[in-house]
């Protein structure tokens, strides 16, 4: 050993040896550690980064959010993609802070037993949708996922979308008053292929229409949840996104 490191073990003997120094000089190495850690985050502007087409839900995905998040889908879903190769390659690109800044509560989630959803809109039809939601296992056999059949029987309740979207606006998802005027019809108007959309579609650009669930003359639970399923990441637009680099 070298005179040096035996000179640094003496002095750190000296530390060791006397218990209320150890302990100031513990709190000070572990202060040091945090300030440098936490400080920068109070001089960053924005910790969500700013990103075109992401839009408030629509009342009926709205409606059918609060069916997946009753049902406890999170409970084996994620909806976070996280930037590591092997979940891009397998889901898409990875999900963005903006994706789920209007979401009360989020869903990013902590278990997979299936697959994450994040991404999951406009993957499949309709039709498959409602077919593996009544009977995973007629389309995917060696699924463990539960059947939810009774969602394509039972009527959608909607008596006051209206107070729902009031509701987000009060924790700052930006609805405007012509969407709240609007709730009940645009509600309604999203699972009908008669209805006039073009209000609706002003108000919420890339909502999908049309019947969701194969009964039009219904408006079903299944309808409501099917049409979140259908949107889940596909607002932002990822082939004109350039990530803004963070300048530190
Ligand atoms: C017990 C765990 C479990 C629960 C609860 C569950 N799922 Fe699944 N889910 C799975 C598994 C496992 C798969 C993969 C096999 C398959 O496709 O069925 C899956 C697959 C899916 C897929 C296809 C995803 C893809 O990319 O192929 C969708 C969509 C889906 N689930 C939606 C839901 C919704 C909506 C709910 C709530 C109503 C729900 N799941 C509840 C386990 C679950």
């Amino acid at each position: 050993m070298s005179n040096l490191t035996q000179n640094i073990l003496k002095k750190h003997s000296k530390l060791e040896r006397n218990a209320s120094l150890l302990l100031v000089c513990s709190l000070l190495a572990v202060l040091v550690g945090g300030i440098v850690e936490i400080v920068p985050l109070f001089y960053l502007e924005n910790t969500i980064e700013e990103v075109d087409g992401v839009r408030p839900y629509t009342p009926l995905e709205l409606a059918g959010r609060n069916i997946y998040v009753r049902e406890g889908c999170y409970v084996c879903h994620s909806q976070m993609i996280r930037p590591f190769r092997d979940e891009v390659e397998r889901y898409g690109p990875y999900s963005l802070a903006a994706e789920s800044m209007y979401d009360h509560p989020f869903q990013w989630g902590s278990k997979r037993t299936g697959p994450d959803l994040a991404r999951v809109g406009a993957r499949y039809s309709n039709e498959w949708h409602v077919q593996h939601l009544i009977n995973p296992q007629e389309v995917v056999p060696e699924s463990i996922m539960p059947k939810y059949g009774f969602l394509a029987r039972a009527d959608l309740r909607f008596d006051n979308p209206e107070a729902h979207l009031i509701a987000n606006r009060r924790v700052a998802v930006p609805y405007t008053d012509e969407m709240l005027e609007n709730a009940q019809a645009d509600l309604v108007a999203q699972a009908d292929p008669d209805a006039d959309w073009s209000g609706l579609e002003e108000r919420y650009p890339k909502a999908v229409l049309g019947d969701f669930d194969g009964d039009p003359s219904r408006l079903t639970e299944m309808d409501a949840l099917v049409a979140y399923l259908q949107m889940l990441g596909t607002l932002v637009d990822f082939s004109t996104y350039e990530p803004e680099l963070n300048e530190r």
